[in-house]
């Protein structure tokens, strides 16, 4: 088990042994993060951490050990199987708050495990009353679609302090969300800074925070259009490779059904031809049948 000193000379030097927990993050992800937590322990000395999307508590263990934060707030409602923007179900089997904490407790003194308090449900749900004080560093990292992540956004700031940071995942996936929430805080008129960081971290900086986010974190960042473009096209590239199979059965099934038409359509002009023929034959057969019985009327008549 870590010391607690041991883990803040880690976090100090960004040495990404410190996650001791399992993560979904890269190896460049977790020198963000503990980028990030630099950033607010420079700022405030002390801060309280929030985190939606917690799986079992690999992205909280850094704050949980960290003297510097006070309280730890984890929202995840533990469904199963969630959504995401590549348009597929990623499955979170055994996926429970009480795993999360049996696995925390064995790396983390009682300490350290008294800071974190849990809600098993979406961010929206709670009432900021519920929480007790307000937070200063969030984390964003439940369901990877914009749509979620903008209402954890919206659901987030009700639990921050003005002056705050709060931080997505995989924002590669949920750029979009990322630029609603810009646009929601100038609407707002609150002053923010985004940076992006690699490999797949938005750092926004809200109020009295925002300089100090662009300022010292930007030196690190990555560059934000081309970031964005990145993003955008790989997202694209990644739904029509692992789509494209079923768009291809699709396309199959549309021509199949395509030539069987155009067979039917050739079928039946053949037999609306027979039948023009048919019926000119029984015409001129009928015809010459009357000439004829004519003819027969006519020589009895004599
Ligand atoms: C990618 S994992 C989180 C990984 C974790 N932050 C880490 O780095 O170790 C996503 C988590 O989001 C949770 N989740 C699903 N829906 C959620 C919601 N509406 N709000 C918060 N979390 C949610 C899932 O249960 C899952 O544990």
């Amino acid at each position: 088990m870590l010391t607690a000193s041991q883990a803040l000379g880690m976090i100090e030097t960004l040495d990404i042994a410190v996650f001791k927990v399992e993560t979904h993050s890269t190896l460049g992800d977790r020198a963000s993060f503990l980028r990030v937590q630099n950033l607010v322990r420079s700022i405030l000395g002390r801060y309280t951490y929030l985190e939606v999307g917690s799986h079992v508590g690999g992205s909280l263990f850094p704050h949980l050990i960290d003297p510097a934060c006070e309280a730890a707030l984890s929202f995840d409602p533990r469904p199963a199987a969630l959504p995401d923007e590549r348009a597929e179900l990623i499955h979170y089997p055994q996926n429970s708050t009480a795993r999360m904490i049996a696995v925390l407790s064995d790396e983390l003194p009682p300490s350290a495990m008294t800071k974190l308090t849990t809600f098993d449900s979406d961010v929206s749900a709670v009432s900021p009353a519920a929480a007790g004080p307000k937070a200063t560093l969030a984390f964003i990292d439940g369901v990877h679609t914009n749509e979620a992540c903008f209402s954890d956004f919206v659901g987030v700031l009700r639990f921050m302090k003005a002056d705050c940071v709060v931080c997505f995942h995989d924002a590669n996936l949920i750029a979009d969300a990322i630029i609603n929430a810009e646009r929601f805080l100038d609407h707002l008129g609150i002053a923010h800074e985004t940076v992006f960081l690699p490999d797949t971290v938005a750092v926004i900086g809200l109020g009295a925070h925002a300089s100090r986010v662009r300022d010292e974190l930007q030196p690190h960042a990555l560059d934000r259009k081309a970031y964005l473009e990145r993003s955008q096209r790989e997202l694209w590239a990644h739904i029509a490779k692992v789509h494209s199979p079923k768009f291809r059965a699709e396309i199959d099934k549309l021509r199949s059904e395509n030539s069987r038409l155009a067979e039917k359509v050739t079928r039946m002009q053949a037999e609306s031809r027979l039948d023009a023929k048919i019926s000119g034959m029984a015409r001129r057969a009928f015809a010459s049948l009357g000439r004829k019985a004519d003819r027969i009327k006519r020589r009895f008549a004599r």
